[in-house]
């Protein structure tokens, strides 16, 4: 018996193991990466340089804004006109006046560069040549061919009840895309968000198939109102999460998803708050910090 004892004292000793710490390691999450327009804090927002750069750093889901051209073609832009601070006329000078998207043809859209003029907000993002506004279809295209990579999309619709500029009809918005994600085979691997209500609840009942994330700047009862409108993630700003509200939220089977998190410190207190992925404009600079703190 005092053999055994001995025995026993001397595994623990050369293992260096107490009982607890042979419990087996509780499994390390996934935390999903969104490249937000993009890698807006490396390359010019919204453009195909951005998302290329999404793609190779490895984020899970390449994020952009849609909104409509004058003749009713997705085109990825944040803005429902032409940003006067990151685009330069077909002459390469700055715009003289506001001009707004629904004006203007894919072509005419085409004849902008939106690569050249740095952003003073991202010190890092260098400028690229040759990038100007794309259509949704151009980028399905792009992802089509790409050799091996699986692109997935967090694709918003910036559409507004509230802002005229942003007035496309929900149902017309949506169906475009709807149709565009069905062509090219995309429905799975897509979530459409939006802070419009409306075109989340359009998308839900055209196609029940596709991911839907319901975007919120301000506090509410965040993820009831996911729930209810049948989308499956909650997409707050970091400010509005705490702890019980992803308990919440997984309690209903609703993802949180914050944006957008620049922030080693924002990575660190997300991921304690057991958020399942993270917008960021550097989706290089997340995909190695979440491989170096084990996270993926
Ligand atoms: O993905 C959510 C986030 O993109 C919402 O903010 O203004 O960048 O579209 P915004
Ligand atoms: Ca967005």
């Amino acid at each position: 018996m005092k053999s055994l004892f001995y025995l026993a004292f001397l595994l623990i000793a050369i293992t260096g193991c107490s009982s607890s710490s042979l419990k087996p390691q509780a499994a390390t999450k996934h935390v999903q990466v969104h490249g937000h327009r993009g890698s807006r804090g490396t390359h010019p927002e919204n453009t195909l340089s951005a998302f290329e750069e999404a793609v190779s750093s490895g984020a899970d889901w390449v994020e952009l804004d849609l909104v409509l051209s004058k003749d009713d073609v997705p085109v990825i832009s944040h803005d429902a006109t032409i940003s006067v601070d990151l685009c330069l006329d077909a002459r390469k000078k700055p715009l003289s006046r506001v001009i707004p998207i629904k004006t203007q043809t894919v072509k005419q859209l085409k004849t902008y560069d939106c690569g050249s003029v740095p952003n003073p907000v991202f010190p890092d993002q260098k400028p690229v040549l040759g990038q100007t506004f794309v259509t949704l279809e151009e980028v399905l295209v792009w992802a089509k061919n790409l050799p091996e990579k699986k692109v997935r999309f967090n694709i918003e619709t910036k559409t507004s009840a509230s802002q005229k500029q942003f007035e496309p009809n929900p149902r017309k918005f949506v169906d475009s895309i709807i149709r565009l994600l069905r062509k090219y085979h995309q429905i799975e691997n897509s979530i459409l968000q939006s802070f419009d209500f409306r075109t989340l609840t359009e998308a839900r009942k055209m196609e029940p198939n596709l991911k839907l994330s319901a975007l919120f700047g301000k506090p509410e009862p965040i993820c009831k109102t996911t729930k209810d409108l049948g989308a499956v993630i909650a997409s707050p700003n970091l400010s509005l999460v705490t702890k019980d509200m992803v308990k919440e939220c997984h309690s209903l089977g609703v993802e949180i998803h914050p944006w957008t998190l620049n922030q080693e410190s924002e990575w660190k207190s997300a991921i304690s708050m057991g958020v399942d992925g993270i917008i960021t404009d550097y989706p290089r600079k997340l995909t190695h910090f979440l491989i170096s703190s084990a996270q993926r």
